[in-house]
């Protein structure tokens, strides 16, 4: 057997730490696990190479470059095994399997296996550990003395115990691990969960957004989140309808780009309505053809519903410095179906209410067209009739109804004989049936529209009068509908105020006269109260009205 004739360093024993091995020879549980046991500090060979890592200090210092297939060979059966023997020396080696960052080692040390007297002749021993033998007894007469099988069963139980240990660290990781993508999960369900319920809350598609983006900050470790909202409309149109007809970036933290500078980048990146979130590192960015450099890692992902694009949601930059992944693309991904769902459903419900207010407004002049002396008498009674209502404290949803009602009141006119409707001269008692036949003719024109249903009570009760005698139905008091009861003093009040073919329309005197008279008979008395109470502001209303009138619809629709 080779021996190395050496000299042993002075290091009393039991003075090992933890600190003598470095951590990347060993980890520090295992260098812990080792001293508890064992009391002495190993030498670690690397259990691949079989090169020396570490020389113990207070073990012989052994030439390994002889011993290297030994403890690979130990290694490789991972079990503890007495490598060398000889009395009174035995040579423990114990392999450390590798994990995924560490790779296996061998630990070896020489052990006393009995009490040695001061005449012993260790010779055979000494050689084997290379010393000489006053040497060798030196350092053996500093050694705890482990008997044979003590040291077996403790080699045992130490393999046994790093194993547990080994097993008992991977179940933390995992459960770290999970526990850290339990909270990430809770993070961003959380989130989403906020944004849905804010679907029926928010006023539109940026306030949501907004929302998100708060949400998301807490999520996301990003320098910067911005969103872009495209525009839903021309400019022209955007006139007609309130729509969003410009780009609208919104952000929060500190944002390196503008909104053309992100469409910049959007183009560079050659992303379009049909992209997947795309994440751009430094392999990406560090490119010279790179158009922003102050962008170095960057999430983009589209809002996108069915063929339509409405704008594109990005992280910009991470906090820490490092590299955007698939967590933080999915968890946007999620972010911008919800904001691409809400926009279309936004735009949906604009373009519908767009056609509802064409089809109104086609209606309205239809019923202008028949009597050109009544034009503008819809529009009108409208507004007066908002005017009146928002006196006698009805809610927005009873104020839209109304205007439409107003708009609408009169549409079975449609189906009048336009010669009985121009007729200047008085009415015989068959054409005024004819003409009072446009409340049920209204009511039929419209009862199968949707929406309608607020507005068919007036179009069919609007001359009902308050002590009964109107038409259709011969109503009276509260038995009429309450709108219909304040289209009616807004339609007389019109009436008596616009010109006629056969008489100009009466001064405002003649009119509260009238009112005054048919209250309580004629008409509701708290809608002519109502009317007493704000008739400057209708005078001037139906005034402004009548010198260029024009529609309210988009204010009013449903
Ligand atoms: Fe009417
Ligand atoms: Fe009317």
């Amino acid at each position: 057997m080779p021996a190395t004739q050496t000299t042993l360093s002075p290091s009393p024993q039991n003075a090992v730490s933890d600190a003598t091995v470095a951590r990347d020879v060993l980890t520090p549980q295992v260098s812990h696990l080792l001293r508890r046991a064992f009391g002495v500090e190993f030498t670690v060979v690397d259990g691949e190479s079989g090169q020396l890592l570490h020389a113990a200090t207070d073990q012989p210092a052994r030439d390994w470059s002889s011993r290297v297939e030994l403890c690979r060979a130990v290694a490789q059966r991972g079990s503890a095994e007495f490598v060398e023997e000889e009395d009174p020396f035995s040579v423990l080696a114990l392999p450390i399997a590798g994990r995924r960052d560490d790779p296996s080692r061998v630990v070896v040390a020489t052990f006393v296996t009995r009490p040695i007297e001061h005449d012993d002749d260790l010779g055979a021993g000494a050689r084997m550990l290379g010393l000489s033998p006053e040497a060798a007894r030196d350092w053996a007469l500093r050694q705890a003395v482990w008997p044979i099988e003590i040291l077996e069963r403790m080699a045992d139980l130490t393999m046994e115990q790093l194993s547990a240990s080994r097993r008992a660290e991977a179940l933390d990781r995992e459960v770290r691990s999970l526990s850290s993508n339990l909270s990430a999960t809770y993070e961003e369900i959380s989130l989403i969960y906020r944004m849905t319920q804010n679907l029926r809350l928010s006023e539109g598609d940026e306030a949501l957004g907004q929302m998100a983006l708060e949400g998301l900050e807490e999520v996301v470790l990003a320098d910067a989140l911005a969103l872009l909202m495209l525009p839903v409309v021309g400019e022209e149109e955007a006139l007609r309808q309130p729509a969003r007809c410009k780009d609208v970036l919104l952000t929060r933290g500190e944002c390196p780009v503008d909104g053309d500078q992100l469409k910049g980048l959007i183009e560079h990146l050659g992303l379009g309505v049909e992209s997947r979130p795309l994440v751009a590192n430094e392999s990406v960015t560090q490119a010279s053809s790179w158009p922003i450099p102050a962008v170095r890692q960057l999430i983009v992902v589209p809002l996108v519903e069915g063929d339509n694009l409405f704008g594109w949601l990005a992280a910009i930059n991470h906090r820490d410095g490092l590299e955007f992944g698939s967590i933080e693309a999915n968890l946007m991904h999620s972010v911008a179906t919800i904001l691409g769902i809400h926009s279309g459903n936004i735009n949906l419900y604009r373009q519908q209410s767009e056609m509802f207010a064409g089809v109104v407004r086609a209606m309205v002049s239809a019923i202008d067209a028949k009597d050109p002396y009544t034009r503008g008498h819809s529009d009108r009674v409208a507004r007066v009739s908002v005017c009146l209502a928002q006196e006698l404290g009805c809610d927005e949803r009873t104020l839209t109804s109304i205007y439409l009602s107003g708009l609408l009141h009169d549409v079975g006119k449609i189906g009048i004989d336009d010669q009985v409707l121009r007729k200047p001269d008085r009415l015989t008692d068959e054409e005024y049936t004819h003409i009072k036949s446009h409340v049920t003719v209204g009511h039929r024109i419209l009862s199968d529209l949707k929406k309608m249903d607020n507005v068919l009570p007036v179009v069919l009760h609007h001359h009902e009068a308050w002590n009964g005698g109107g038409y259709p139905s011969d109503m009276r008091g509260e038995e009429i509908p309450m709108t219909a009861r304040i289209v009616a003093v807004a339609d007389a009040f019109d009436a008596m105020s616009s010109d006629r073919p056969y008489r100009k329309g009466m001064p405002d005197e003649k009119i509260d006269v009238i009112f005054h008279d048919g209250s309580g008979k004629q008409w509701d008395p708290t809608v002519v109260d109502a009317f007493f109470r704000a008739r400057e502001t209708i005078r001037e209303i139906s005034r402004r009205q009548r010198e260029g009138f024009e529609s309210d619809l988009q204010l009013w629709t449903p």
